[in-house]
Order: structure tokens, then sequence, then C-alpha cells
């Protein structure tokens, strides 16, 4: 596979709803291959980071690049089905399953872009190995899954469309302990395999830097710190005073 050097490189957006300021100067990188998460409680701004990356948010200013394939393009401006065509998927804070299709109707419905649809079966197949209750269940109705199993179809249908760059949105939001466990690891394992480049938005900080690289804090909408390692962001003193309780 031809999917060597795929990144994102966000530099100084601003981002409001109307006139509320939601997004103040930006700047964050994913290298290829990485695996970045941004952190923050609630209403920091990490939807709409994400958002802006997916063009369903438009920054008033700055830029977001991303490279796919090793070629470059400007995100800003293009439609969301654009930058999905491009290669970069997106699972959504809270799910967002169709609740009266099955499992697989789901599944297929992520693969609507044209370069997904000619694998369709080997995804198919991948997203049945890694998640095998996800096959017992093909033909049950999305809605009536448990969380932890609506987390699963919900990453899996993001892989449907064969992204480059993954983004997911709280995935252990509602879950119960184990289940976040189990779905910080399937996260790690699927990106494994299809060696892609993850950005991350997450609260539980414990469960994300288990297979983080490196991320942000965001707080009020403003980058607070970037750590350079799984390492830097345990022992900085926002996350130790935020999420540590230290
Ligand atoms: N569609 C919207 N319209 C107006 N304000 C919004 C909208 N979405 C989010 N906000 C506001 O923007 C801020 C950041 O929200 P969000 O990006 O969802 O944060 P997070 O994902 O970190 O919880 C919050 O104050 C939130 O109320
Ligand atoms: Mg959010």
């Amino acid at each position: 596979m031809a999917n060597s050097d795929n990144s994102i490189t966000i530099e100084r957006i601003h981002a409001a709803y109307s006139a509320v300021r939601v997004l103040d100067d930006v700047s964050l990188t994913v290298g290829s291959g990485e695996t970045v998460v941004l952190l923050g409680t609630n209403g920091n701004g990490k939807s709409t980071l994400m958002k802006c990356i997916m063009g369903m948010v438009r920054p008033y200013q700055g830029l977001i690049r991303a490279r796919i394939d090793g070629q470059t393009h400007d995100l800003i401006g293009m439609t969301t089905e654009e930058i999905v065509d491009l290669g970069i998927a997106m699972v959504p804070e809270g799910r967002r399953l169709f609740p009266r299709q099955t499992v697989e109707e789901n599944l297929l419905l992520g693969a609507s872009r044209r370069l997904a649809r000619a694998r369709i079966k080997d995804n198919l197949d991948f997203c049945f190995e890694l998640f095998p209750r996800l096959a017992e269940r093909k033909n049950q109705l999305a809605g009536s899954m448990s969380g932890g199993e609506q987390q699963m179809l919900a990453l899996a249908r993001a892989l449907m469309a064969s992204p480059r760059i993954l983004l997911i949105d709280e995935p252990s939001v509602g879950l119960a302990p184990v289940l976040v466990t189990r779905t910080i690891d399937a996260i790690k394992q699927l990106k494994e395999h299809y060696n892609l480049t993850v950005l991350m938005a997450e609260q539980n900080f414990t469960q994300a830097i288990r297979i983080a690289d490196r991320g942000y804090v965001i707080v009020h909408g403003r980058i607070a710190f970037a750590g350079g390692s799984a390492e830097e962001l345990n022992n900085n003193e926002l996350i130790r005073e935020f999420y540590l309780g230290l």
C-alpha cells in the first residue's frame, strides 16, 4: 500500500459559532503514522476542531492541510464529502449510527468513498475479524446493541471508508470502564493493521495515554500545552491538576 505519508497540519486557526469564539489561534500537527491525543474537558473545543478538519465547521482564519499518500491538500473550503474521498474519516462523538438499520447496513453505508467500494469485502472481513461481536450480530438493528457494541460498530463503519487518517471523537464517552479499555485496545489494533494516522479527542487521560505517542491539552479553545511524549503529558502540571487530581 502506498500510504506511507499521511499527516495533518493545522496552523493558527480561529473558529466561531456566529459571535461565539470557540477556537483561538490553534496550531496542531499529526505526523504520519502517529497517534495524537487532544485532551480537554467538556466544552473546550475538541469536537469543533475535528469538525474543522472534516469541513463541517469553517475556520475564519488559519490553514488546515493534509498530506495523503504524499500529496498535499488544503482542506479549508473543501466539502465534507471531498475530504472523506481524500481518505480522512471521522468517528463522531456519540457514535451517530443509523439505529433502525442493521449492523451490516451501517457498515455498508460507511463504504461510500469511491476507492473503498472496491474493497468492501476485504474491509468487511477485517471488521468482523477484529470485532467478532459484529459478525454474530450483523442482522441485528444497530439501535438495539449495547453502548460498547455501538462504539465498535462506529469504529468499524469508519474503517469501511478505507481511510488513511482517522479522527475519533471521545470514543470512551458513556462506556463502562472495561469497555473503555476494550475500545482503546481496538483502536490500537486497527491503527496498526491499516497503518493509520490517528487524531483522538478524549477526556479519559489515563486510557488515551496508553496508546498515544504524544498530545495536546486544549483549554477554552486554546492549546494550553503540547506534550512531545506520553511521559511529558504525564508530568505536566495541568494534567496532574485536571485529570489526575494531584
Ligand atoms: N453548533 C454550535 N452552536 C453554537 N455553539 C456551539 C456549537 N457547538 C459547540 N458549541 C460551543 O462551542 C464550545 C466548544 O464545544 P465543543 O467543540 O463541542 O467542545 P468539546 O468537544 O471539547 O466538548 C462550547 O462552548 C459549545 O457550547
Ligand atoms: Mg466534543
